[in-house]
């Protein structure tokens, strides 16, 4: 029998990849024009860095994680997001105090059940501002996301706003909340049920009909919050309003315990059922449940293979191509050389090198599928005088006899 990848862990093909690689330039230069530079972590990290910060309650710890216990029996796991990491790695290099401005791209894995636009290897590209206090990092975070929309030519899309105001807030607002619907809990759905004694905040977001009947009467977040931050929000969505579709949702809470802050998710309904491509916000206390100095924290990630089914751009300018056919009977190493020294000539042309054996014509068939410009062909005649023909491939292009000089010379000037 043949062997399967696992479920939910899909293969990228080049065909796949083409327009993964237009996101990561467009990104690139936008990370850049931030002043945002790249971190990498690890793929595998200690399981409690995430029961410590994403939470032992959330699905991502409690149902979804990639854990096991390594030859020597402490428990790690395969990351699920990237946060964390982030976080822990600037704690262990003692940088707290410092400001960064740092992004990551990378697979993350969550055993959740599979289904279009959910993956259990999925990718992210993420942002994390550490070190500036709630203000203008918000302002240059949604900033960056609108012009990562507009640099990507994505135009459907809503970005949904909250503030869950500072610890203590959602502390006791959660106290209200379970005090409330504790009587009442055998109307909550099943699945409310179990959120409610673990996350109860959960229960806020569920899509469920007799939980959110029952929750028309519950007592309101928004009655917790302090008034700053409930300004704060307003003024921060009445500075973007008339630039993109932004609301605020006093639903969102987000999947992931650390956050404090303002909130936020962008969907398209482009995308089906797992209509989120984007989602972020303000966790401040994370580095100290971590076991770090106090740094604030705000960030986001996006769902690469989400965003990449929006994209509405194109390469704008293709390279040339050029096939470079090797016609003759024996293998001759100036052929290598020759095709070596145009490659060093000009880097900005795809040399496309046809390695097997077959007729010329097969191979000039193959070079018309392949896209190419021209073809370089070199046949026993042609290598014995150091020479190459030249043949453009659009329609009544001509063919020249050139020395090895002249093609290099023409090549590079191409
Ligand atoms: P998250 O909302 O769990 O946040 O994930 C961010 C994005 O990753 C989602 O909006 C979605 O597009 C994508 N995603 C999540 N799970 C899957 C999956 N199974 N298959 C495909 N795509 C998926 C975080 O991970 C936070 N660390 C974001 C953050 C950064 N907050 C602050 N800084």
């Amino acid at each position: 029998v043949k062997i399967q990848s696992l479920r939910g862990m899909p293969d990228l093909f080049p065909e796949d990849l083409e327009k993964w690689h237009i996101f990561e330039l467009k990104l690139l230069e936008i990370f850049n024009s931030f002043n945002t530079n790249e971190i990498r972590t690890p793929l595998v990290e200690f399981t409690e860095l995430f029961a410590r910060s994403v939470g032992n309650s959330s699905d991502i710890v409690n149902k979804e994680l990639y854990s096991f216990l390594d030859r020597n029996e402490e428990s790690i796991c395969l990351r699920p997001e990237g946060s964390a990491s982030v976080i822990r790695a600037v704690i262990q290099k003692k940088q707290e105090q410092d400001k960064h401005k740092l992004w990551y791209q990378g697979p993350m894995f969550r055993y959740e059940r599979p289904q279009k636009g959910r993956y259990r290897q999925f990718h992210q590209i993420g942002v994390e501002y550490l070190g500036f206090e709630e203000g203008t990092s918000e302002y240059e975070l949604i900033a960056m996301v609108l012009q990562i929309h507009q640099s990507l030519g994505i135009q459907d899309y809503t970005i949904k706003i909250n503030h869950l105001g500072d610890a203590q807030a959602k502390e006791k607002f959660c106290t209200s909340l379970v005090s409330f619907l504790e009587p009442q809990i055998e109307e909550l759905h099943e699945k409310d049920q179990a959120r409610l004694k673990s996350n109860p905040l959960r229960v806020l977001d569920s899509k469920e009909k007799s939980t959110q009947e029952l929750l028309k009467n519950a007592p309101k977040f928004q009655d917790f919050i302090s008034e700053k931050s409930k300004r704060f929000l307003k003024d921060l969505v009445n500075a973007f309003k008339d630039q993109c579709n932004i609301q605020i949702d006093q639903s969102l809470v987000r999947g992931l315990d650390y956050y404090t802050g303002i909130v936020f998710e962008i969907v398209s309904t482009e995308l089906g059922a797992q209509d989120a491509f984007l989602g972020g916000g303000r966790y401040d206390n994370l580095s100290n449940q971590l076991g770090g100095k106090d740094m604030h924290a705000i960030g986001f990630a996006i769902g690469v293979e989400r965003i990449i089914e929006l994209l509405n751009v194109k390469h704008t300018s293709q390279p040339l191509k050029v096939g470079f056919i090797i016609a003759g009977e024996q293998i001759d190493k100036k052929t290598y050389k020759i095709a070596n020294d145009l490659r060093s000539a000009n880097k900005s042309i795809i040399l496309d090198t046809f390695l097997s054996e077959g007729s010329l014509k097969s191979h000039l068939r193959r070079a018309n599928k392949n896209n190419c410009n021209f073809v370089i062909i070199i046949g026993d005649d042609e290598l014995k005088n150091n020479q190459a023909i030249w043949k453009d491939l659009c329609e009544d292009g001509d063919q020249e006899l050139l020395s090895f000089k002249e093609l290099i010379d023409k090549y590079t000037n191409l």
